[in-house]
This record gives C-alpha cells, sequence and structure tokens, in this order.
C-alpha cells in the first residue's frame, strides 16, 4: 500500500465532515418534503440517501484511519442542517435549498467517477465504488425533487425561484469545484491518486463537464434556461476566487 501524504489525509478527513453534514442536511429537507406531504416515494428515497450518506462518512472515517489519521472528525452543529427562511413559504425554502442538493448531487458523480479512475488502495477504492454507486441514485432524488416541484399548483413561481436560485448555486460550486488560482495545486502528487485524489485542475473540469453535459440539458428538460447563469459564471472566470481543493462544501 502506498504511503499515504498529509494531503491524503488531510483530504479523507474533510470527506468524512462533508458526508456527515450531507446526511443532515438531506435529512432535513426530507423533514420538510414530510411535512409538505409531497410524495410518500420521495420520502422513501430520501431517507435512503440519508443512510447512504451516513455509511459514507463511516467508510471515509476507515480510509482516514487507514491513511494514519488520528483525530475525530470536526462536526460543526450550526452547519449540520438548513436555516428556515420564515419570509417566505416552505416550498419555496425547499425549491431552493433542493436546488444545491440537486446540483451537487450531480457534479458528485461525475467526480467521484474520475476520482476511482486512478485509485488502487482498495479500502480508499472499495469507498468510493460504493460512493459513486449510490451517487447516481442521489441524483436522480435531486431531479425528481425539483420536477415534483415544478409540478405543485404554484410551479410557475417555483421555475423561477429555481432560476433566480441557479447563479448562488453555481458559485458555490465553482467556488468548491471550479479552475482559479490555488495555492496548493503544484503541491499535488501523483502518487496521491492512488488514495482517490486528483488535482484541483480536474476537478475543474469535471465541473465544466458537468455544466454542459448535465446542468444546461436537464434544466432545458424543465424549462429553465441555464444560459443567464452561465454569463455570470463568465464574470466569475475573471476573478480571483478562494477554491477548496476538496469537498469543503456537502457532498451533495
Ligand atoms: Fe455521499
Ligand atoms: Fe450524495
Amino acid at each position: 500500500m502506498p504511503r499515504a501524504s498529509d494531503r491524503v489525509k488531510r483530504e479523507w478527513e474533510l470527506r468524512v465532515e462533508a458526508e456527515y453534514k450531507s446526511a443532515a442536511f438531506v435529512h432535513h429537507l426530507v423533514l420538510w418534503i414530510i411535512q409538505l406531504g409531497l410524495s410518500p416515494d420521495l420520502i422513501h428515497d430520501g431517507l435512503r440517501v440519508v443512510e447512504d450518506e451516513l455509511d459514507h462518512a463511516e467508510m471515509s472515517h476507515k480510509v482516514y484511519v487507514a491513511a494514519g489519521g488520528r483525530q475525530p472528525p470536526v462536526l460543526d452543529r450550526s452547519l449540520l442542517g438548513v436555516p428556515r427562511n420564515p419570509r417566505v413559504p416552505l416550498e419555496l425554502d425547499l425549491v431552493e435549498w433542493g436546488t444545491s442538493l440537486c446540483l451537487g448531487e450531480t457534479v458528485a458523480v461525475r467526480l467521484f467517477a474520475h476520482l476511482r479512475e486512478g485509485c488502487t488502495v482498495t479500502v480508499a477504492r472499495d469507498t468510493l465504488e460504493r460512493i459513486l454507486r449510490d451517487e447516481v441514485r442521489h441524483r436522480q432524488f435531486g431531479w425528481d425533487l425539483l420536477g415534483l416541484l415544478l409540478e405543485i399548483p404554484t410551479g410557475r413561481q417555483v421555475r423561477e425561484a429555481i432560476t433566480a436560485r441557479l447563479p448562488s448555486v453555481f458559485s458555490e460550486l465553482e467556488r468548491s469545484y471550479g479552475a482559479g488560482a490555488d495555492p496548493v495545486a503544484s503541491q499535488f502528487q501523483e502518487e496521491d491518486r492512488a488514495w482517490g485524489l486528483a488535482a484541483p485542475e480536474e476537478y475543474a473540469r469535471v465541473f465544466e463537464e458537468t455544466f454542459e453535459k448535465d446542468f444546461q440539458p436537464r434544466l432545458a428538460e424543465l424549462g429553465i434556461d441555464a444560459q443567464p447563469a452561465w454569463a455570470t459564471r463568465r464574470e466569475w472566470a475573471g476573478e480571483d476566487c478562494a477554491k477548496a481543493q476538496s469537498f469543503s462544501g456537502p457532498d451533495l
């Protein structure tokens, strides 16, 4: 087994936290779906996603320990959940955070597929295999949720809310995965690939690919034009945006 670098340890430590955070995030959204009585199938699918995310956290922790990590995960209670905006109906809060979930899970599928490619350390590979298998279902859960929200009587308002939300979700994802000046990019070691890591510019490439192959066509199917957000994104390209080289946001 190749020696795990500090970067490997740190990355898997962050993944444990992100997966756990995801479990809380989806659980919270499922409560909202229950409160709205949206669809029993969606509730069950959502609960299964929560269980998966807890498993992902546990499995990622095993990789972290195998890599020599010894610290307990840092779980900030204030980030484990979703804030409710009392000024808007619950439906719109669900639209807002459901859009984050949907797009985040969609990027995750391509990202984990890429991370798995170079991964040879058994414990890490098994974990990535399981995560990837589940993420495909999580992505479907996200799109089913948006599709269902568009069918409620205020569907037109929902479409507008999703459209309005897109730039900030794209921005969030851009900060997590996008290209930009990354001070640690040059420190990427090829050996880390065996542990399921990739260079920051590869994250950026996967992110770009997801925009073109998933976000745009899938949003178009829902009657949502992602073009304005693309334009906004181009403006960000000139910014020196801080970029996390790992899963600093929820693994959605
Ligand atoms: Fe996950
Ligand atoms: Fe997920």
